[in-house]
């Protein structure tokens, strides 16, 4: 009998129309330092990740290409498939959704739900956003009917289409959430999820007749089943829902789902519904991380800012990047990608830290032993202090882990590495060396042996290739991730056990040779197109660009000071619509008595950040003279109400 605990992880499914960028290796990254962390507590892992090959993007996106949609994921489908290579992945299945396995299980739960009156024939006529495949509600679109999400313009759509009767599960999945605090994840999306369920859910469309690309639907071939209803199936597929029970019984009850904040009503409002419907388990947990931007813009292909992983890795190697996108930002919340933070956390955290105690320690074992461990010695009191240290560290990374609180178990690995690097200075080796006080120097390297045998074990899950280069530097057999938390004690080896000092782990970076090197890649500056000298470098955007920018009519209702912020202020706008909290970099230049009721100019589709611990949702607009003496507000000329789009 099988008596491991089970542990079911899921990433989303990546859209084949793409090339990978930081965002899909951000969420996979993540889920396979989740699951590596699981084995090493002993626990039975199935890790899922694969690609959502159907719907209307992928179907378009290949006859711009001259290719059939099936030609076009088989190729893509690589990209990603590759990339999880490089990155060291350790995923259990990769799901594709045009595989046969997921067209029977889609086709029978479409049936189930249909022969029990959860699935019904009707007509829908609405806004749809082709990129984003969606229907949008009138109260959401852009005045000019355009997306709330991409920006681009809606086609009115009308079709015959099945619908899943949605509305009907709301008030159990209300129940559901109640007992399970942390079925959303982390608590402010619960919070949004709980407050739209209490808003109501309306039915959903969920077949389509406008295109071929999908599923077909069991028994009416003209229509085919809509792509994220197609694609939500794939967790329960691939755990064997329709062909393999136990399988299913096995992880089921145990699966949790990373994705990022963009598709969590997907998840948390329309994916437990359907398990509902279909008499299932909703899910553990569904945890919703932030999106990164790239030194402070937006990530996108116009602007040609995209982080490509696979030039991450051949630059940095998969472990500093892996590193640095779990250490930079709480998972949960926006981060800012650039390299020259990625190069600032090797230099310090990975060649300083880790780096330093690896190989201070084998040298000494070198200098002192041959490199081969004395007998360990007996253990003083700093010696208990830092086994005591180890234990708590342990569940610390625990707690966190299990919170998916990736920086924070990060934070607590390295205070252990560092107390090892203080531990030397407090020790000073080399003086109980010329002393001849052979035994206390054995206890210290012993001990130091030690923290690095642990420490290994501990950064396994997140810089798996590291961690193996230490235990084969520090003599040991097999690989930390094969290793059991359980499993490891103080002192576990024979005397005499030798060591191999190999290759520093991580070579300084020299800053000055980087920069220089970034330069000479980074592509010349334009020339200008007269012989005129250009007064105001002026970058040209295309009309689309700026109208992806909502800009609009705002009053300003509050204005607080931020604690500790010289620059800062909170400020509660009002839209018409709704009102919004903005952060704005303006107090040097306005008192709040000179801000309060005025009418602005505020940018409201903008990222969300947090400054100074409080989020925005927005900027306000305002010139500058360029010397920072002084500031004005953009303010209409007239009377114009609140929400007026500017353009
Ligand atoms: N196919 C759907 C998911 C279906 S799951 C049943 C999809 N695919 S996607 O390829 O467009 O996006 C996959 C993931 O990438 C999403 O979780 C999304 O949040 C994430 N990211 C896309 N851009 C991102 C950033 N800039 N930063 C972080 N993650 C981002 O949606």
């Amino acid at each position: 009998m099988n008596e491991k605990k089970s542990f079911y992880l899921t990433t989303p499914i990546y859209y084949v129309n793409d090339i990978p960028h930081i965002g899909h290796a951000y969420t996979t990254i993540a889920a396979d330092a989740m699951c590596r962390y699981k084995r090493m507590k002993g626990f039975d892992v199935f890790f899922l990740t694969g690609t959502d090959e159907h719907g209307q993007k992928i179907q378009q996106s290949a006859a711009a290409k001259g290719l059939t949609p099936r030609e076009l994921a088989d190729r893509t489908v690589r990209n990603f498939q590759d990339l999880w290579k490089a990155l060291n992945i350790s995923n259990d299945d990769f799901i594709r959704t045009t595989e046969e396995r997921h067209y029977k299980t889609v086709q029978s739960i479409f049936k189930k739900l249909l022969d029990q009156g959860d699935i019904y024939k009707g007509k829908y006529e609405g806004w749809y956003c082709v990129p984003c495949e969606t229907y949008v509600p009138e109260s959401s679109m852009g005045e000019d009917k355009t997306c709330p999400d991409c920006k681009r313009p809606l086609q009115m759509m009308e079709e015959e289409s099945y619908f899943f009767r949605a509305s009907k599960y709301v008030g159990q999945l209300l129940a559901y959430y109640e007992k399970n605090l942390k079925g959303v994840m982390p608590r402010s999306r619960y919070n949004e999820i709980i407050s739209f369920l209490k808003g109501g859910v309306r039915d959903q469309s969920i077949s389509r007749t406008t295109l071929k690309w999908g599923i077909p639907v069991p028994g009416d071939d003209a229509h085919v089943v809509y792509v994220w209803f197609d694609a939500l199936i794939n967790y329960v597929t691939a755990c064997g829902y329709l062909d393999d029970r136990k399988k299913f019984d096995t992880f089921w009850p145990e699966v949790r789902h990373l994705v990022g904040k963009d598709i969590i009503r997907f998840h948390c409002v329309i994916w437990p519904i359907m398990l509902l419907a279909l008499g299932v388990n909703p899910p553990v947990s569904v945890f919703a991380h932030g999106w990164w931007t790239v030194e402070g813009e937006k990530m996108s292909k116009s602007k040609g800012n995209v982080v490509d992983p696979f030039e991450m890795v051949e630059r940095y190697g998969a472990d500093p990047f892996r590193y640095f996108l779990l250490r930079e930002v709480p998972f949960g919340l926006d981060g800012d990608f650039s390299e020259s933070a990625v190069v600032g956390r090797i230099n310090s955290d990975l060649a300083n830290d880790l780096g330093n105690l690896l190989n201070r320690t084998l040298q000494m074992i070198d200098n002192f032993f041959q490199g081969s461990l004395p007998a360990s010695g007996r253990r003083g009191e700093r010696e208990e202090e830092i086994v005591q240290r180890a234990a708590a560290v342990l569940a610390e990374v625990d707690e966190k882990i299990e919170d998916f609180a990736f920086d924070d178990a990060l934070k607590s690995i390295w205070s252990f590495i560092s107390r090892g690097n203080k531990y030397i200075d407090e020790t000073m080796p080399w003086k109980l060396a010329k002393e001849g006080k052979t035994e206390e120097l054995s206890s210290v390297l012993n001990t130091l042996y030690d923290i690095l045998r642990l420490s290994a074990m501990l950064v396994a899950p997140f810089i798996p290739e590291t961690a193996a280069r230490i235990w084969e530097q520090l003599g040991l057999d097999g690989e930390p991730v094969n290793m059991r938390f359980d499993g490891f004690s103080w002192g576990d080896r024979a005397p005499g056990h030798t060591v191999k000092k190999g290759k520093v782990l991580f070579p300084r970076i020299d800053l000055e040779e980087w920069k220089k090197a970034r330069e000479a890649k980074a592509p010349a500056p334009a020339q200008p197109a007269s012989e005129e000298p250009a007064i105001v470098h002026e970058e040209l955007v295309g009309i689309d660009s700026f109208k992806a920018v909502e800009l609009r009519v705002a009053q300003i209702l509050n204005v607080e000071e931020i604690p500790k912020s010289k620059k800062l202020y909170k400020l509660t706008v009002d839209l018409g619509y709704e009102k919004r909290t903005i952060v704005s970099g303006i107090k040097e230049f306005f008192t709040p008595d000179e801000l309060l009721h005025k009418k602005i100019v505020v940018v409201v589709n903008l990222q969300p950040a947090k400054l100074c611990g409080v989020e925005s949702n927005g900027m306000l607009l305002a010139a500058g003279d360029g010397k920072k003496t002084t500031l004005a507000l953009l303010t209409p000329d007239k009377d114009i109400p609140l929400g007026s789009r500017v353009s």
